[in-house]
């Protein structure tokens, strides 16, 4: 379904180091995308509602309806602008809300704001602002060596009308009533058969259902989606309404699209929701939210129930290490509108960070936006709230963002480690994720603020003897007795996140600075490749500027007769991060640049989530791997489509006090 995926062929011209490239490639490309994004956290993001305007200061804030549902405003530019925000929280990815071109109307549903209801999948949605500007949020986004995750909808297009009057000439590319379900009412939740086949939405605004079920249709949504990912250099999906197509749909959906993706599947039920997780590779986990939602949201909240649940998603979902952790969304009621206990919001968003899965805050939480889903206040603007980078939930959310990836930079398998319930009384709950040496052991409470000093004794925590404990979240230190017990102070019904000091070193957690180290004499490096790709001679020039970090990079590749050329860096502590600048001239090897290209990527699904930005942040001991291969389409030689090159960039190592490497065929110098 895949518009093209690199033959066999096509990768025994693969020049330099096949092993790092190949070795990378040969895990399935699926479980490689889950693991980097096992590693992220991401930040949810209404386009309309987070920033409008190009986010400048003197922009006038615009009038909002947000009762009525109508478009307040927000651009794609406005949250380029305002990525710093995002960032200061720690976060390294965000998803947004969809992108593509929704009904026009002002209907008694109010307006597509949160641009669930489309009418023509190839064009965006004027709203939002143009493609360019897509484009450079998304290339700004790389740069920072952030992720984009983008929320797609197979489920239905939208029309502003009764289901029975559907006019489906105005929907593209499913413009015939062939590729739809005949209009029938949503009457039973409860049947598959029922959600499945009928259509959601009400007479104001039908949501004409697709029939996903036909190969035609997964064929046209295939297309598509691999269109999308290379075009705007996706790197993961969050799928609508995934609960109202069969699971069946999913696999080879996900297998075109080539990146990871999660599935909005709105079900407590955990057997009946990992069905979906078992077809997409991973859902928004709607099983704990209720349960975890219940337990915080005051003191009479159920432990318990929190307990079996993480209990039966482990027994039901084999593998819920991927699965999208959150408290918060546009589609259910803010946690200040259920209780204003600052202590409880910082539980229950500690759980949402340090538990199992892809920690997911929805804007706003961070600020205690509130208001619940009639109407929809919980999507009331963040501009609204302010952006205040002092709000305690903020600062909340930094450190434990922070934390959580100086865990994994140590400790890869941080992530795959599925937390367990070590401790669990009435209101206080231990959980510890992480193998031996990289343990983490948090403990939570529904008490609330106004909670008196209590002590629990914590075993199960595989820590030795006498180990020196910090808790991060208030910096101080504590040690496990001789005979092993864990004594927790808890107060102020706060949490408290539990790891070895020693962990903490070279973090700037609680005053843990970096181990200084000698910066390499050299201030610019170069790295030159030249070899042949299918014929055509490459050149790959690195310059680096130090001091270091962060490192400049900048690779300028040439290769003649080839439309695009795609870079990336694989960086080892956290897949593809950093991205070059490329400039692609046809004629070789002199880098006579044309333009520089920032919108293309390779539509190969082991290389189509990674994409391009201009002047890059490249990681200490990274890997450059170049692959060339253009456009979905753009490339007929078959010989040159998915052919890669891979630079190891040994120079690095050397910094990192491993030695002088050399890599394969290539030669690199030091400069002044
Ligand atoms: C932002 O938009 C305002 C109003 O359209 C314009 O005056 C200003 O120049 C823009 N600023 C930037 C940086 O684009
Ligand atoms: C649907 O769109 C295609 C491509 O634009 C067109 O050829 C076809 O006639 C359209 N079908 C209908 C029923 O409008
Ligand atoms: C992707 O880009 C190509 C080339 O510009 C274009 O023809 C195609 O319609 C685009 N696809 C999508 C889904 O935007
Ligand atoms: C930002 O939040 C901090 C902490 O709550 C508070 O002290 C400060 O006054 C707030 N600033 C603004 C501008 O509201
Ligand atoms: C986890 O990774 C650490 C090194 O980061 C390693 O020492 C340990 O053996 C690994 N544990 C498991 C169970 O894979
Ligand atoms: C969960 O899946 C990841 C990725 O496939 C794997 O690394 C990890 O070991 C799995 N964990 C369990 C408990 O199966
Ligand atoms: C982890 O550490 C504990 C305590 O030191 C030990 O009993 C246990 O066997 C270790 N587990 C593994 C898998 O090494
Ligand atoms: C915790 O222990 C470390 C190492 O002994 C020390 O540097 C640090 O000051 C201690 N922190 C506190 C708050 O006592
Ligand atoms: C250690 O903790 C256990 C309960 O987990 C308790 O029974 C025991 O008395 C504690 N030992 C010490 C020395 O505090
Ligand atoms: C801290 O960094 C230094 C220098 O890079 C290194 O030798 C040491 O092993 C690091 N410590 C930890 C705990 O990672």
């Amino acid at each position: 379904m895949a518009l093209t995926s690199p033959s066999p062929h096509a990768r025994a011209v693969i020049f330099g180091c096949l092993v790092v490239l190949l070795s990378f490639l040969a895990g399935s490309a699926q479980a490689a995308d889950a693991a980097e994004w096992r590693r992220r956290s991401i930040y949810q993001v209404l386009t309309d509602r987070y920033a409008y305007g190009n986010g400048t200061d003197e922009d006038h804030a615009p009038n909002c309806e947000v009762e009525l549902g109508l478009y307040c405003g927000g651009t794609w530019r406005g949250i380029m602008n305002n990525l710093d925000y995002i960032q200061g929280m720690n976060f390294d990815a965000i998803w947004i809300s969809p992108v593509v071109k929704q009904l026009p109307q002002r209907t008694g549903d109010g307006e597509a704001y949160t641009a669930y209801w489309a009418q023509n999948l190839y064009e965006l949605e004027p709203h939002f602002g143009t493609e360019q500007d897509l484009r450079d949020l998304i290339a700004a986004l790389h740069s920072r060596g952030m992720l984009l995750m983008l929320d797609v909808v197979v489920n239905h297009m939208g029309f502003a009308g009764a289901g029975d009057e559907c006019d489906y000439s105005v929907l593209y590319p499913f413009n015939d009533t062939k590729y739809y379900h005949d209009y029938c009412e949503i009457t039973d939740p409860t049947s598959p058969l029922n959600t499945q086949a009928c259509w959601l939405g009400d007479w104001k605004v039908s949501l004409a259902d697709l029939r996903t079920e036909d190969a035609e249709v997964q064929d046209m949504f295939g297309q598509w989606i691999s269109q999308m990912v290379a075009n705007y250099s996706i790197d993961g999906l969050r799928i609508d309404t995934s609960i109202n197509v069969e699971p069946e749909f999913f696999p080879n959906f996900v297998d075109a699209a080539g990146v990871f993706a999660t599935g909005e599947v709105m079900q407590g039920d955990d057997s009946l929701a990992c069905q979906w997780a078992d077809a997409i590779g991973s859902i928004l986990n709607y099983p704990i939210y209720y349960t975890l939602t219940r337990a915080f949201a005051n003191s009479e909240g159920s432990i318990d129930d929190l307990v079996s649940t993480i209990d039966s998603v482990k027994e039901n979902c084999p593998n819920s290490t991927s699965f999208g952790s959150f408290s918060e969304n546009h589609d259910v009621a803010r946690f200040a509108s259920l209780t204003d206990d600052l202590a409880l919001a910082k539980n229950i968003i500690t759980y949402t960070m340090l538990a199992d899965g892809i920690p997911i805050i929805y804007q706003g939480q961070e600020q205690r936006q509130f208001g619940s889903i009639h109407p929809y206040y919980n999507r009331a603007p963040l501009w609204q709230a302010g952006v205040n980078t002092s709000a305690p939930l903020y600062e909340h959310i930094a450190i434990l963002n922070k934390f959580r990836q100086h865990v994994i930079s140590g400790h890869d398998n941080y992530t795959e480690y599925m937390a367990e319930v070590i401790y669990q009384d009435m209101h206080s709950l231990g959980l510890r994720k992480g193998f031996n040496g990289s343990q983490v052991i948090t403990v939570l409470n529904n008490n609330g603020q106004d909670c008196a000093y209590f002590e629990l004794e914590v075993s199960g925590h595989d820590y030795a003897p006498e180990t020196v404990l910090t808790e991060v979240l208030t910096c101080t230190n504590l040690t496990v007795s001789e005979s092993g017990n864990l004594t927790v102070p808890m107060f102020a019904g706060t949490p408290k996140v539990l790891c070895p000091l020693e962990l903490l070193a070279n973090s700037s957690i609680c005053g843990m600075h970096e181990a200084e180290e000698p910066l390499p004499s050299a201030t610019i490096m170069t790295i030159d490749a030249t070899s042949t790709v299918g014929g055509h001679v490459t050149t790959i020039e690195t310059v680096e500027t130090s001091p270091i970090p962060p490192i400049t990079t900048h690779v300028w590749s040439t290769i003649s007769g080839l439309p695009t050329v795609v870079p990336s860096v694989m960086n080892p502590e956290g897949g593809f991060t950093a991205i070059t600048k490329v400039i692609t001239t046809t004629q070789a090897p002199t880098p006579q640049a044309t333009a520089a290209t920032t919108s293309t990527a390779d539509s190969s699904p082991e290389h189509s989530r990674k994409a391009l930005g201009a002047g890059e942040s490249l990681k200490p001991n990274s890997k450059l791997v170049l692959s060339a291969a253009g456009f979905a389409g753009a490339i007929s030689s078959p010989d040159i489509a998915g052919a890669a090159a891979s630079v190891t960039a040994s120079a690095f190592d050397r910094w990192h006090g491993h030695g002088h490497g050399h890599s394969g065929h290539f030669h690199r110098h030091f400069g002044a």
